[in-house]
């Protein structure tokens, strides 16, 4: 049977109608949502990826406060920038753009803002809150995938789920918010023993490596849900970490790349931002 090709678009409109919604009820109240976005340096990619956020915050409804800084900022004038930001109640969400440029210490950097203004969910407390179970900003990709299976009516519960890639950005928080789901969860990496058969033993399978194409069907179970995280570019244009054309016809549900996950993360952000603003305003 043809699997469910999951409409990371259509899902990423919805959750930003709803944010917009929200962001009305707060400008109602006099609150106006504010998301401070730092970009340090000028990799092409990342100044990419602000341009959008900004395009996001516009069409939702928040402002966005726009800093770019030269690659050879100091530390301290970064720390002292995320200060001022954490300070301001008029910014409710803070992101520092990564990676961030060679001399810079993005975990200094991260540590340095404010929890509750932390949209990106990568301070070490918003980490710690969703490994101790309590309310938290979430990672905007992995909550980005979350809100798919959720859209799509796919309940992670007792199924086996496996988390392909380790990172702080996404391997990590995904295997926490699916444990969260009641999931039980798997996270392989490059030093992963026989990871082909750990990969078919999956009923969700996450792929967040950064190889193109790697998984292909002999990873992937006869009915999964495969949900590919990779964003890779090559010669042959953007592709994920997922092989579509191999493993479609043998998984009952599967993101494309591009049009899955990539929209999701953006709009997550924007929930973030909305819920930090709520919060600070209650
Ligand atoms: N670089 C790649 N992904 C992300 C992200 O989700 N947030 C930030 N701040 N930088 C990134």
């Amino acid at each position: 049977m043809a699997p469910v090709i999951i409409d990371g678009k259509k899902v990423a409109a919805h959750v930003k109608e709803r944010a917009a919604e929200r962001v009305a009820a707060l400008k109602a109240r006099g609150v106006e949502p504010g998301l401070a976005v730092i970009l340090v340096g000028d990799d092409p990619a990342s100044r990419a990826y602000v341009d959008m956020k900004e395009r996001d915050c516009a069409q939702v409804g928040i402002r966005s406060i726009d800093v770019r800084l030269p690659a050879d900022t100091p530390q301290a004038e970064l720390e002292a920038l995320v200060d001022g930001f954490n300070a301001d109640p008029a910014v409710h969400g803070i992101l520092v753009q990564l990676p961030l440029p060679d001399g810079l210490d993005a975990e200094a950097v991260i540590a340095r803002i404010a929890p509750e203004k932390d949209v990106d969910g990568f301070h070490p407390v918003s980490i710690g809150r969703l490994v101790r179970g309590l309310p938290a900003l979430h990672a905007c990709t992995p909550a980005g995938v979350m809100e798919l299976l959720r859209a799509y009516g796919i309940d992670p519960r007792g199924k086996r789920a496996v988390v392909v890639g380790r990172s702080v950005i996404v391997g990590k928080p995904m295997a926490l918010l699916l444990l969260q789901a009641d999931a039980t969860v798997t996270v392989c990496h490059s030093k992963t023993a026989d990871l082909r058969a750990v990969c078919r033993e999956a009923d969700i399978l996450v792929a967040a490596i950064g190889r193109a194409r790697m998984i292909d069907a002999s990873y992937v179970k006869p009915g999964a849900v495969v949900i590919d995280v990779g964003i890779n570019r090559t010669d042959a244009g953007l592709v994920g970490d997922v092989d579509f054309e191999s493993v479609a016809p043998i998984a009952s549900a599967i993101t494309p790349v591009p049009g899955g996950v990539g929209p999701m993360t953006r709009a997550m952000l924007m929930e973030n931002t909305v819920a930090a603003s709520e919060e600070a305003s209650r």
